[in-house]
């Protein structure tokens, strides 16, 4: 792993996940074709009403960097095979070349971020929904085995012709994914069953990685295809992720109903959104927040609104999170920390108590306020600091007390810190 690529990838914090393909038509979500049993022939009739009319990957990219974030992952092919770039590995031409709206959605969207300054990540589903070999890879070697060269001709593909890409984001390639199917009848008589669910490494994901990293150098890759030990960052999917520094991680969440689109979805509320940022932090991971934009290409206003409201608090108490490491306090019920430096900043987000406990570091406290401006009370005893704001002053969302240490706090703390050496 590229150490300096590495730093970076940390100091984000924040991205944008975006789901869009064909699914967003039907405003089900990005499953719909597999859930609903849609015939390959009629689903793929959908890229004829895929005009995509209003995308503008400037716009995607400027309602990102509002919300404070830094990075952005869009599918450039989901479960359903359908390729939003121009690729000739695609199993028949399934792409949004050949779409109504004949655009290489990923050369427009790679140029948007980097011109944006955000960091340029691509999700890549190798599983496809439309070869019987996903369902029983055995049954149906052939096609099985077609579906796996689709896939290293397609990561070719996205790793070749567009430009730096900093994050490559897998999913459903690691093993236990293949024929998820058990028992669900899938285009009309063949009943698919769960063949081999440990296949082993049947994307042949060593070998992709070489082929990623030697194009791509500086790249970070999820673990999600199945190369064993060779992952940069670990996915903890709908959930905020452990406090682990040995293991980076990244959580991912969406704003409103599934992944891809769903019509009428109601974007999760502000409060939910910080804190789920904050406690991933404090916890040393990065943030992926989803939108699934409309089938023209627009993200609905309400989720504009909810992001810009982020990045309004982003812009007022970001110094607590940019650029600074989880840690070096463990999570608690209250909230937790983040450092930077000799800082250590206190995340207060549910106030069980009228005060809370932290560990006393080994340099002395040189100074401590909230972010707010409101007083603070600290008590310093043995191994204690006790901190507490008045309860008018304390936030709803997170109520940041700064602690400038003499010391670098992660000296000042060193006997707790869990370090990646
Ligand atoms: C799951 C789903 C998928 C979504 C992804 C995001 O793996 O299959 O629809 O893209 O999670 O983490």
């Amino acid at each position: 792993m590229n150490a300096q690529a590495f730093t970076r990838w940390q100091d984000y914090k924040f991205g944008m996940f975006i789901h869009w393909g064909l699914y967003a038509l039907l405003e089900r979500g990005e499953w719909v074709m597999f859930k609903e049993q849609i015939d390959v022939d009629e689903y793929r009739k959908l890229s004829d009403d895929f005009h995509a009319e209003s995308f503008d990957p400037n716009i995607w990219a400027e309602t990102a960097k509002a919300a404070g974030m830094k990075y952005m992952v869009l599918t450039s092919r989901h479960h359903d095979g359908f390729s939003l770039f121009d690729s000739p590995s695609s199993f028949g031409a399934f792409t949004s070349m050949h779409a109504a709206c004949k655009r290489d959605i990923v050369a427009a969207y790679t140029r948007a971020c980097r011109e944006a300054g955000l960091g340029v990540g691509l999700y890549y589903s190798p599983m496809d929904w439309r070869f019987p070999g996903f369902f029983a890879p055995k049954m149906y070697a052939k096609s099985a085995q077609a579906m796996k060269e689709q896939c290293h001709g397609q990561i070719d593909e996205l790793m070749s012709n567009y430009g730096k890409i900093d994050i490559l984001w897998y999913d459903g390639g690691n093993d236990c994914w293949l024929a998820h199917a058990r028992d669900i009848r899938h285009q009309g008589e063949v009943q698919y069953t769960r063949e081999n669910p440990q296949c082993p490494n049947f994307w042949d994901g060593d070998r992709l990685d070489e082929l990623v990293r030697t194009k791509q150098p500086e790249i970070l890759i999820n673990e999600r295809i199945g190369a064993m030990n060779h992952a940069d960052f670990y996915i903890s999917e709908g959930k905020v992720g452990k406090y682990n520094f040995a293991q980076p991680w990244e959580s991912c969440f969406t704003l409103a109903g599934a992944w891809g689109y769903c019509k009428g979805a109601t974007p999760t509320p502000l409060r939910e959104c910080v804190q789920m940022l904050i406690q991933t932090v404090v916890g040393g991971g990065n943030l992926l927040l989803n939108v699934g934009p409309r089938p023209d290409g627009r993200i609905e206003d309400n989720q504009v609104a909810r992001l810009k409201e982020i990045g309004e608090w982003l812009k007022a108490f970001g110094e607590s999170v940019y650029s600074t490491r989880g840690g070096p306090i463990q999570p608690d019920r209250w909230g937790g920390t983040t450092w930077s430096n000799n800082i250590l900043y206190v995340h207060i987000l549910h106030w069980f108590e009228n005060s809370i406990r932290i560990p006393r570091p080994s340099a002395s406290v040189l100074s401590c306020i909230s972010l707010t401006g409101s007083e603070v009370s600290i008590t310093e005893e043995g191994e204690w600091v006790t901190l507490s704001v008045p309860p008018e002053d304390r936030q709803a969302i997170d109520t940041i007390i700064k602690l400038e240490i003499d010391d670098d706090v992660g000296n000042a703390y060193k006997s707790m810190q869990i370090t990646t050496e």
